[in-house]
């Protein structure tokens, strides 16, 4: 008696559990929150979630009472208020199949064609800003038009303001998604996707590649600083200067070793394209897109064995050491 009162007890917990993981993954994640929207695209998404949702569950519901119903009445032949075989076959295809239809069609005209519509960028001189964001295996370029400023994985805008996010890709597909702010948007190549962000409180906003786009997907992180116009502004300007001219030993190092072959530091030899510009590396707070944090520690160990932590990235192991990497280090890090 108390096995099956447990066996009851256990099953109930089983349903209860599969019955309330929606609502409970829902909440996971933490700033990657759709329920918590910070814009107003993201709230109207938000709203079609929440009717989605319930919509589904009342569904559900009708569902369960119906089998309930017909398990209760089994041994009668009839529906419940009357009618035959033939009631009861237009009732399959009414519920079945007229309401699916009809419940789904106006969902997809709503959903679709409203909602997502009213999340894209508008034409461009609507917007007062655009950011173009390049992906690559495994990292975000980010460029701001109209101004020389190139940076990588996080990503500054004004806040309350409409930013025009412009997606292309460098490589295979990958996809743009900053839960709190908009949907996601994919990034193919040979095609430019946009949509809009405005977000409506300062404060940083997480993101991620929502695409597979290869071994290091998860590994690709991005971060949304929304600031007040002014702290936006300043940023920006000193984004778009080149470094300053350095005279110390580890802007020789970078220069003669492999660095300067994949990454670019503007105002100085250094010109590759392959990996991030890293002209003012010191106004990013992570590094490898998310991967760790930006300090000296992790930023020497990554220079020492970058396959260690992101594995099939492009950057090799350059066998810098001793006093050598010291310099190096001692030059990266007054990239500010
Ligand atoms: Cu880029 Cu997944």
């Amino acid at each position: 008696m108390s096995g099956d009162r447990s066996g009851s007890g256990a099953y109930g917990a089983a349903v209860a559990a599969v019955l309330g993981a929606p609502l409970l993954l829902a909440g996971c994640g933490g700033k990657e929150d759709i329920l918590h929207p910070h814009s107003h695209a993201e709230h109207r998404i938000s709203v079609v979630w929440w009717v989605t949702m319930i919509g589904a569950w009342i569904g559900f519901g009708v569902i369960v009472f119906g089998l309930f119903l017909g398990w209760w009445r089994r041994n009668r032949p009839n529906l419940p208020f009357g009618g035959g075989e033939r009631a009861a076959t237009l009732l399959v295809i009414g519920l079945g199949v007229g309401v699916p239809i009809v419940v789904l069609s106006l969902l997809f005209v709503w959903a679709d064609i409203f909602v997502i519509r009213s999340t894209d960028a508008p034409a461009a001189s609507s917007t007062s800003l655009t950011v173009k964001v390049i992906g690559h295996q495994w990292w975000w370029e980010v460029r701001y038009p109209g101004t020389k400023a190139v940076t990588a994985n996080e990503i500054h805008i004004p806040v309350g303001t409409r930013v025009d996010v412009v997606g292309t890709t460098a490589d295979v597909i990958h996809s743009i998604w900053v839960p709190e702010l908009n949907r996601k948007i994919d990034v193919i190549p040979g095609r430019t996707n946009s949509m809009l962000w405005d977000a409506d409180r300062p404060g940083v906003y997480e993101g991620r590649c929502s695409e597979f786009c290869g071994l290091q997907h998860a590994h690709m992180s991005l971060l949304v600083f929304a600031q007040p116009r002014a702290q936006y502004e300043a940023w920006l300007r000193k984004e778009a200067k080149p470094a300053a001219a350095s005279t110390l030993t580890g802007a020789r190092v970078f220069l003669s070793h492999a660095c300067s072959g994949c990454h670019q530091i503007r105002g100085t030899g250094a010109r590759g394209l392959v990996g991030p510009d890293l002209t003012h590396l010191m106004s990013r707070t992570t590094l490898a897109a998310g991967t760790i944090a930006n300090t000296r520690d992790d930023l020497a160990n990554w220079i020492i064995d970058p396959q260690h932590f992101k594995p099939g990235n492009k950057m090799p192991a350059l066998n810098i050491s001793g006093p050598d990497l010291d310099a190096l280090l001692a030059y990266l890090r007054s990239l500010k």
